[in-house]
């Protein structure tokens, strides 16, 4: 028998790669919170894995676009059963930033990184507390690509800040034993790309991942210990040189002066002879 393993809470549930983390989890051992506007297609999801698991299952409906809502899902995070938070809700608004329906960038920016931080946040003290438990951040590759946007400028920037803040949180939360981890899928096949206005069948198909494959991968990755997985990534050691070299910029990134290459550093001289 699977050993129980808390309860996991996941953001947008109701489809796609939340669907399948609750599949996964709820194998696991994990009883779930599933969280999502669709409260049918929760409920039909909820049925489905109580009949094959022996998963308890919360259905949670919430707009995480409303505060009132998003404040009732941070209370259930404070919860002491709690180990887990996936916080995987999230849209793509897809085409050129000039284009964009401001309302619905700002509606992006909204979802993707000041809820997913303040569920974190709300999850965090417990988890601290108990010494134990993980909190799985659905980033994106666009994080890392915000020079090539597949989707759009804004999207790939809202995955560049989830990237940080899991990389930030975790060196935060690490001498608790408390694990964040960022998941940074490439396409996958749901229903974001159509929601987006992109039909995913335009992409070469040699670039577009099941979502069962990547959601396996990630838990894979979290179970090797991972804190950034990268499920397509072939060779891990490619993104360690990445970090490698972004470290390496560490000790030349802050200087009294400005580089020579400006031309406009005063030496040390010149400052002197004004002050006197
Ligand atoms: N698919 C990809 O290629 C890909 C690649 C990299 C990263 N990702 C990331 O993966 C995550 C999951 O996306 P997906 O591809 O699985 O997309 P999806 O199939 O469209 O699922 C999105 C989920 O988020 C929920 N959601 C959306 N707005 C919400 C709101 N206001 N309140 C509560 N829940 C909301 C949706 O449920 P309701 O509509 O029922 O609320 C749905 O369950 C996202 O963060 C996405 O950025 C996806």
């Amino acid at each position: 028998m699977t050993q129980n393993q808390g309860t996991a809470l996941i953001t947008g549930a109701s489809a796609g790669i939340g669907a399948v983390y609750a599949d996964r989890l709820a194998r696991r051992g994990y009883d779930l919170v599933l969280v999502a506007r669709d409260e049918t297609k929760l409920n039909a999801l909820a049925s489905r894995l109580r009949g094959e698991t022996s998963a308890t299952i919360e259905v949670l409906p919430a707009d995480l676009a409303n505060a009132n809502d998003t404040r009732k899902v941070a209370t259930r995070l404070q919860a002491d059963d709690i180990t887990m938070l996936v916080n995987n809700a999230g849209t793509a608004i897809a085409g050129p930033t000039i284009d964009m329906d401001p309302e619905r960038l700002e509606a992006m920016i909204q979802l993707n990184v000041t809820v997913a931080t303040r569920l974190a946040q709300a999850v965090a003290p417990g988890l601290a507390q108990r010494r134990r438990g993980d909190i799985v951040n659905i980033a994106s590759v666009a994080g890392i690509r915000g020079d090539q946007p597949a989707i759009s400028v804004g999207y790939s920037a809202t995955k560049a800040y989830l990237l940080a803040f899991s990389e930030g949180l975790d060196s935060e939360l690490a001498p608790y034993g408390v694990r964040v981890q960022a998941v940074l899928p490439g396409a996958t096949r749901t229903e974001l790309w159509a929601k987006g206005g992109i039909d995913i069948n335009t992409l070469p198909q040699e670039v577009v991942m099941e979502t069962g494959d990547m959601v396996d991968a990630a838990l894979a990755g979290l179970d090797q210990g991972e804190r950034v997985t990268i499920p397509a990534l072939p060779d891990i050691a490619d993104w360690l040189a990445f970090k490698t070299t972004r470290a390496a910029l560490g000790p030349n990134l802050s200087h009294r002066l400005p580089a020579e290459r400006y031309g406009v550093a005063k030496s040390d001289e010149t400052l002197l002879s004004k002050a006197s």
